[in-house]
């Protein structure tokens, strides 16, 4: 990571409630970003604003709003001066964009032009877009490179990512002035190590770590594999999964970055190493000190057998690598399991 910026930055946090917002709005505080919260609380307990607070040790203003209520959004704008906007809000559960594709590109896209118009109108141009590793569908090498990708997202939520990256692509082309940086996620899990704040979806999680830690601390009965059959190691999916920590930071980076540089750049944050979905299991197990039941079933549609990040760019450009192994993002999963299952205000607190 680069230098970093004065404490007068003031950063606005689209969806900064959410699992990877919340994060990074600890990060920002702690080094000392000045921070306002938008978001419409669609996916997002109010009292999380208050677990960012108690972390860093601060007050973030928070404006609750959806982005596409653009006056509303005006007057946000109006009331700050901003230096910077990083962009998390959006939806992002795969399985429901399928069976909801227009409240995915109602939500996704035109939340975003909504943005993107107000901070063009109030001169601000420097932005951190929320991408993702799905963007590269399942036609690319692994691992994973910026370069020479042809994106093919096999779901609509993967095509939001794919169609706001090329909205914001022509946008830096239109204008000199705009620096974006395009954040291509992999697999984001774990939880700050304070157990406080971490990823707690309603119902049945869609996916693997949210599950197993389900399982560790026996709200759940066993994990299912989807598919021990692919052409891997020991036959189960293998992931780049990333410490959120890790990636809270680097979103600072990238906005140090943005601010020396102009144009937009799609940059993979990933650790550039895969694990088996087996290999989680029994990673996890030793953090949870404890056997995880799973049975096997068969592959679930639309899975690839690898997907791992080409990280290099990320280290050119941002001077950012993930530190967190895989020990340390179970034990701190771990720690939120535990607190989420014996604390039903973090559970359930509206
Ligand atoms: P999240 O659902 O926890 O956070 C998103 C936040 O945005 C929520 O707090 C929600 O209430 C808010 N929001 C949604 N639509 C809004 C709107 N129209 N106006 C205002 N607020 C709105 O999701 P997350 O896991 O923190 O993901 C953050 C971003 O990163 C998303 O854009 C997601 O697509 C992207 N991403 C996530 C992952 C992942 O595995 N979690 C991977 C790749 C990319
Ligand atoms: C999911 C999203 C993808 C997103 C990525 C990062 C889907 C279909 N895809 O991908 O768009 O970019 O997260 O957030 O949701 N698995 C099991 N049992 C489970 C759950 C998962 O065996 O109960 C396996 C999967 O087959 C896969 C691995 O675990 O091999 C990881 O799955 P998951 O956590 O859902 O992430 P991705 O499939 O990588």
């Amino acid at each position: 990571m680069g230098d970093c910026e004065n404490s007068a930055t003031h950063v606005l946090v689209t969806g900064g409630a959410g699992y990877i917002g919340s994060h990074t709005c600890v990060s920002l505080l702690e080094a000392g970003y000045r921070v306002t919260i938008v978001d419409n609380f669609s996916n997002a307990k109010p009292s999380v604003i208050d677990d960012i607070n108690s972390i860093a040790g601060t007050n973030v203003a928070l404006y609750t709003l959806d982005l596409r209520d653009k006056a509303a959004l005006e007057r946000c704008f109006d009331d700050n001066k901003f230096d910077a906007v990083i962009h998390f809000a959006g939806l992002k559960a795969v399985g429901e964009s399928v069976a909801k594709p227009l409240e995915y590109y109602d939500n996704n896209l035109i939340g975003t032009i909504a943005l993107l118009d107000v901070m063009k109108r109030s001169g601000v141009k420097r932005l951190v877009f929320s991408s993702s590793a799905t963007v590269y569908g399942v036609r690319n090498p692994v691992p994973f490179s910026e370069e020479g990708a042809e994106l093919s997202p096999i779901n609509p939520y993967g095509w939001t990512k794919a169609m706001i990256e090329q909205i914001l692509r022509d946008l830096a082309a239109s204008d000199p002035e705009w620096s974006i940086c395009l954040l291509r996620y992999f697999n984001p899990i774990s939880a700050h190590p304070g157990g406080r704040i971490g990823e707690a979806p309603d119902g049945v999680p869609n996916n693997l770590v949210p599950y197993v830690a389900d399982v560790a601390a026996g709200r759940r009965e066993k994990v299912y594999v989807f598919g021990d059959d692919y052409d891997t190691p020991d036959g189960t999916g293998v992931r780049d999964y990333l410490h959120v920590v890790d990636l809270a930071e680097g979103h600072i980076a990238a906005l140090e970055y943005a601010r020396e540089h102009t144009g937009a750049e799609a940059i993979n944050l990933g650790t550039g190493v895969g694990y088996s979905v087996l290999e989680i299991i029994h990673a996890y197990e030793k953090a949870c000190g404890h056997a995880i039941p799973y049975q096997v079933t068969p592959r679930r549609p639309g899975d690839s057998a690898f997907c791992y990040a080409d990280t290099a760019k990320a280290q050119r450009l941002l001077g950012w690598k993930a530190k967190r192994g895989l020990a340390e993002m179970c034990e701190d999963s771990w720690r939120f399991a535990k607190n989420l299952a014996a604390n039903t205000k973090l559970y359930n607190n509206t």
